[in-house]
């Protein structure tokens, strides 16, 4: 039985680290784990300019500790109208390293969000041109759309216009949560690339229901059917390049998830490669983590592997029920649970 396991460095191509307080707590758990990381820009008021990202970038480089080599990588929110100028100085700056979709009113903080993909052509086009990455939160918003059917619907109203539209635009298909987004992306061009969380990888929809409402289990896209938690785990365990790790580690505090109308969110990011690694073991593919968590996602975005390991042991890994955060607390993923690998360094 393998005892440790040594992975090259991986990133995180999809976080939620937020701002002030709660960003000084979370910081850390990222930048353990991950090399670097693309950071979400739905803050309140989001990053939708270079200037608002670079200086997001140095606040999140003075929270993370001395210790811990981090490299943010910072995206651009795209509002109805974005000025191309601003993506395309910005990116040539090296501050943007790519921009990204929120459909008006999908998720968390996303009411700035684009209500016509249209209305960002002008965008996307300049986008294409310089090889910039769009990444797409992909959900109608439709509300006689069944919530399960969002991304499904997506694809079909929006997504095949766009690389219709934009053949030659690099597309991150962001926490893909259905077997229809599998196969589109598999489907595609290798322009077309998607990230999968740990959670849409270990639970279904029925977590949500499991002896009472279960809001530490909710997140946006919605976990979907047992099938299309399969179809997931093919895809991310496979070894296709198109398929890479992003955690959308969105932390909320305990009691803005317990509550009415509670958030949208799961902090998966304290133990995001043990959660992974557990998947893996599980598919009998864990030779094949390395590729889904350093490799695939470099190589898409064109940035260089890390040249740095990290080692993981099998020891039993208490996850603990609440962590300390913001002068409150927050549900980890996994709480409660043992999980049976350390990261260790
Ligand atoms: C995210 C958040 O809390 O910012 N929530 C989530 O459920 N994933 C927003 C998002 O990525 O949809
Ligand atoms: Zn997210």
């Amino acid at each position: 039985m393998t005892v440790s396991l040594t992975l090259r460095r991986p990133d995180d191509w999809h976080v939620h680290l937020r701002d002030g307080q709660m960003l000084a707590a979370v910081a850390d758990a990222t930048a353990r784990q991950f090399a670097r990381a693309i950071v979400m820009p739905n803050l309140k008021p989001p990053v939708t300019t270079a200037a608002a990202a670079a200086a997001y970038r140095d606040r999140i480089r003075a929270a993370v500790s001395p210790g811990l080599k981090f490299e943010p990588l910072m995206t651009c929110y795209l509002v109805d109208g974005i000025d191309s100028d601003e993506l395309v100085r910005g990116h040539a700056q090296g501050i943007f390293t790519a921009a990204k979709l929120y459909p008006a009113h999908a998720t968390t903080n996303s009411a700035h969000g684009v209500t016509d993909v249209r209305h960002i052509y002008p965008a996307l086009e300049a986008m294409q041109r310089i090889g910039m990455p769009l990444l797409i939160h992909g959900e109608v918003t439709d509300h006689t759309v069944d919530i399960f059917d969002r991304e499904a619907v997506f694809i079909e109203r929006i997504l095949k216009s766009v690389v219709a539209d934009f053949p030659a635009l690099k597309i991150v298909f962001e926490h893909i949560t259905t077997k229809d987004a599998v196969d589109f992306v598999r489907d595609s061009g290798p322009n077309i690339a998607a990230t999968i969380t740990p959670h849409h990888l270990a639970i279904n929809r029925n977590a949500m229901f499991e002896g009472g409402m279960r809001p530490h289990f909710y997140c946006l896209p919605v976990a979907k059917r047992e099938l299309h938690r399969q179809a997931l785990r093919q895809a991310a365990t496979g070894g296709d390049p198109k398929f890479f790790l992003g955690t959308d580690s969105a932390p909320h505090a305990v009691e803005t998830k317990e509550s009415d109308c509670g958030c949208a969110g799961i902090y998966c990011a304290p133990l995001a490669i043990e959660s992974y690694a557990r998947v893996f073991e599980e598919e009998g593919a864990l030779d094949r983590l390395e590729g889904f968590a350093s490799e695939h996602g470099p190589r898409f975005y064109g940035l260089p592997l890390n040249p740095d390991f990290i080692t993981l042991e099998r020891v039993a890994t208490p996850v603990p029920p609440r962590i300390p955060a913001a002068g409150t607390e927050i549900v980890p993923f996994h709480a409660g649970e043992v999980l049976d690998w350390r990261f260790v360094a």
